[in-house]
């Protein structure tokens, strides 16, 4: 795979890198013990959202802190061609979005369009977004190569990574009367032309530089979609401070102070997070000085 391409755009979809198949196979058995009345797609229908909340949390856990489990997910990152020696991870996230969630007015910020980066995000992160079981057509999530070099006006600017922490992050439950997450989005509809529309079957896998606009589809399959969402970066990438433009991203803070190495565990040096993130102005500003 050419992973500098990764940074100028280019998506690899439905690779099948044949370390995937065992550690997937690990992931549909822990899926299954959390869910032990029968297919944890159709269970997740019979579940009060609390109950869901709990259970996913439980496994969301496990799955972030499991070394085996990391141990196993290696191979396919040195398959697909990148260095262990230079990846860092924020983690291998779980992720489920029930049937027909784009009907629940408060879940909508689910599906809102997005890249990354602004939810401080580091401009040169990668994901990899992988099915655990198949998904079909229209029910994966979308991306927007046309906006990959254009800006699009958004509310960036009103997010703030450590609030957001403070906040309780993705998938919070907690509720503060004077606060309210900030999940930024467009500030208008996009053109949806051109989108491509990821979809899978279980033992394939989608990499793809998350500057990239997108969006989670709206979930009509009949059934919950479980995926895995894995966010990293390259040493060499910050170090060399490479990646897309901030064109449009006005996040504060940096999810960098998070990542850790695959191999021995170490956060990313504070002085690379500041050399990387330095380098990255927004264009905005640039134009505004
Ligand atoms: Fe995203």
């Amino acid at each position: 795979m050419d992973i500098n391409a990764l940074l100028l755009g280019k998506i690899f979809n439905r690779l099948s890198p044949a370390s995937l198949n065992p550690f997937l196979l690990q992931i549909q058995n822990r899926l299954q013990s959390y869910f032990p009345e029968g297919d944890p797609r159709q269970v997740v229908a019979c579940l009060s959202s609390p109950q869901l909340l709990t259970r996913m949390k439980l496994l969301r856990d496990e799955i972030i802190f499991s070394e085996p489990l990391l141990h196993s997910f290696c191979p396919v990152w040195s398959e697909l061609g990148f260095d262990l020696n230079e990846t860092f991870l924020d983690a291998i996230r779980i992720r489920c979005v029930p049937d027909k969630f784009h009907e629940n007015v408060e879940a909508k910020s689910v599906s809102y369009i997005h890249r990354d980066p602004w939810y401080a995000n580091p401009q040169c992160q990668l994901n990899f977004w992988i099915p655990i079981y198949d998904v079909e057509k229209g029910a994966g999530f979308s991306i927007y190569p046309p906006y990959f070099k254009k800006a699009i006006p958004n509310n960036s600017d009103l997010f703030d990574y450590q609030e957001w922490l403070e906040l309780g992050g993705f998938q919070s439950n907690k509720v503060f009367s004077d606060r309210k997450q900030i999940f930024p989005a467009p500030l208008y509809n996009l053109d949806e032309v051109d989108t491509v529309d990821i979809h899978s079957r279980a033992g394939e896998m989608i990499c793809f530089a998350s500057h990239h606009l997108h969006g989670t589809s709206p979930n009509r399959s009949g059934l919950a979609r479980f995926t895995l969402e894995v966010r990293f970066v390259l040493r060499s990438h910050l170090e060399s401070r490479v990646g897309p433009k901030k064109l449009d991203n006005f996040s504060k803070g940096s999810t960098l102070i998070h990542m850790y190495d695959l191999i021995r565990h170490e956060p990313v040096p504070k002085a690379l997070i500041k050399h990387y993130e330095d380098g990255f102005v927004p264009e905005k500003s640039r134009q505004d000085s």
